[in-house]
């Protein structure tokens, strides 16, 4: 049997995914992110946009120097000053990439970018030829590609790859490609340009019309070599290809595809809620396999078949993706070696000195809840890291009143680097409301709320609320997640981890992509 062809997984979880509105991570969020998508082998992480602000630079520089066993790509548009300062980040990386990205298609070119279709010849060269002087894996990619007249796509491509690009992605940048159309111009690609061979393709598909999957596969039947995708499929507006999605398709359905991944797919459902739980943005009950009914058979004629012969209902084995067999973990008597081994096994990595803090806030909780779940660990080491990050608000103490003959009130104190302010709301509709007012009143943060839901992490009545807001600040979106048996408590925190988003990206430039 001929061996098959192995199809690189390229995550953009860090750089697409975090332009999902409000879904902006924090240095150690990133890295966290980071190690386990390298627990995940995936073979390139795209870490960020290092010209987009000095936050960003400086995670795509920290991951680069930090995480290895993977390539670590930076994005950078075709001008010096962005490649100089993507190649600043990612050159500590043990495989450094650099990706060049310059639109093609003719919208692009005539409204966004006001260049003619030499013009757009002669900047793409020169881009890819200043990233291939600084190393020799350079990605390029015509942005909008699945909009761009084919005699044209065709000679961007070849002149990037005699420029010096290792990998050619074409983007459906919006998501308008369906997937014969796509996999066609994947095809076209091969037959049409001759230097073709001396390049990976790649495909990068956004989700517009929820075809990003589709599409990427189509790809890979037309000789793609490369898929971009995201944890959960977040990113610009509907999201990117979901990782987990394409990769266990390229699995499930080996028979039809004959080529395979080198994603460790036990690690599908962890790092799925390690991404879900550090931005915020949670998972549809019903997301294909990483949702939390995505292997639940409730109709009773699929239970009985379930029962007769698992194959009956099932083409994945929940196990395979990650899912536990069962959800009961640690109580009051559980050790440290315990907690360890079963954050490992939630995807995060822990200092000595996290998991010393997280393990005395776990023995805290084991004293109020008889049993603690994944949730509860997963939500006690978000807030540690939360709480690592220098430089931010943190929740020192608050008291509420609240009853149906009392004016709600809430008295909270909070810190900053070494220094404590405390605020009291006079009045407000209810706890939540006062909380609001007086998180805005000591952090100077003005905030509208958009949407705010509280949910239990885990089961039973004794269970932790789970705070999840979106606010509004001069005009942008943020995501805020809070966590504790206390609801106004978690609330506090949810607002606090969306203020001290904002306090991060007000910190970058506002950057178009425009050249
Ligand atoms: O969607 C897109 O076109 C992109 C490029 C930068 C690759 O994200
Ligand atoms: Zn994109």
């Amino acid at each position: 049997m001929s061996e098959q062809k192995t199809i690189k997984i390229f995550d953009t979880t860090l750089r697409d995914g975090e332009q999902s509105p409000g879904a902006s991570m924090n240095l150690n969020e990133k890295l966290e992110v980071a190690q386990a998508l390298v627990d995940l082998g995936v073979d390139i992480m795209e870490a960020g946009f290092p010209i987009a602000s000095p936050g960003d630079f400086e995670a795509v520089k920290e991951i680069a120097s930090t995480i290895r066993g993977t390539t670590i790509c930076g994005l950078a548009r075709c001008n010096d000053a962005d490649i100089d300062r993507a190649w600043e980040a990612v050159k500590q990386a043990e495989q450094p990439r650099i990706h060049v990205f310059l639109a093609t298609s003719a919208i692009h070119r005539e409204f966004k970018l006001k260049m003619t279709r030499e013009e757009i010849v002669r900047r793409a060269v020169a881009g890819v030829q200043r990233a291939a002087a600084y190393c020799d894996d350079i990605e390029f990619s015509p942005e909008d590609a699945a909009r761009t007249e084919h005699d044209f796509l065709c000679e961007v491509v070849e002149a990037a790859i005699a420029a010096g690009a290792t990998t050619v992605n074409i983007p459906d940048t919006v998501g308008y490609a369906l997937p014969f159309q796509y996999g066609k111009t994947i095809g076209m690609l091969r037959d049409r340009v001759p230097n073709i061979d001396q390049a990976t393709i790649s495909v990068h598909c956004h989700n517009d019309l929820g075809l990003a999957v589709a599409n990427s596969l189509a790809a890979v039947q037309h000789g793609a070599g490369q898929i971009e995708c995201t944890i959960n499929g977040i990113g610009e507006r509907a999201g990117n290809c979901a990782l987990e999605e394409v990769v266990m398709a390229i699995k499930t359905r080996n028979d039809e595809y004959e080529c395979n991944t080198r994603i460790n797919t036990e690690r599908l459902v962890p790092t799925s809620r390690l991404v879900s739980s550090i931005t915020g943005i949670n998972v549809q009950r019903n997301k294909a396999i990483v949702g939390r009914n995505a292997f639940a058979h409730e109709a009773g004629i699929h239970q009985d078949g379930m029962l007769k012969e698992r194959t009956t209902y099932e083409i994945m084995r929940p196990e395979d993706v990650g899912f536990a067999r069962t959800d009961l973990v640690l109580g009051k008597h559980s050790g440290r070696a315990a907690l360890s081994d079963r954050a490992q096994k939630l995807g995060y990595h822990l200092t000595g000195e996290q998991l010393q803090l997280v393990f005395d806030e776990f023995k805290k909780l084991a004293d109020k809840k008889k049993e603690v779940y994944d949730g509860d660990i997963a939500a006690l080491i978000q807030q540690q890291i939360q709480d690592d990050q220098v430089n931010q608000w943190q929740l020192v103490s608050f008291a509420v009143t609240s009853g149906s003959q009392d004016t709600p009130r809430v008295q909270l104190t909070l810190q900053y680097g070494d220094q404590q302010q405390t605020a009291e709301s006079s009045d407000g509709d209810g706890p939540v409301d006062c909380a609001f007012w007086a998180v805005e009143k000591i952090t100077g943060v003005k905030l509208v709320c958009r949407d705010y839901t509280v949910r239990s992490a885990t089961l039973g009545r004794d269970a932790q609320g789970e705070a999840t807001l979106e606010v509004e600040h001069q005009g942008q979106v943020y995501r805020g997640r809070g966590i504790s048996t206390d609801t106004v408590e978690a609330t506090i925190k949810a607002l606090l981890n969306a203020v001290n988003r904002i306090e991060l990206l007000q910190t970058g430039d506002d950057l178009g992509t425009a050249d």
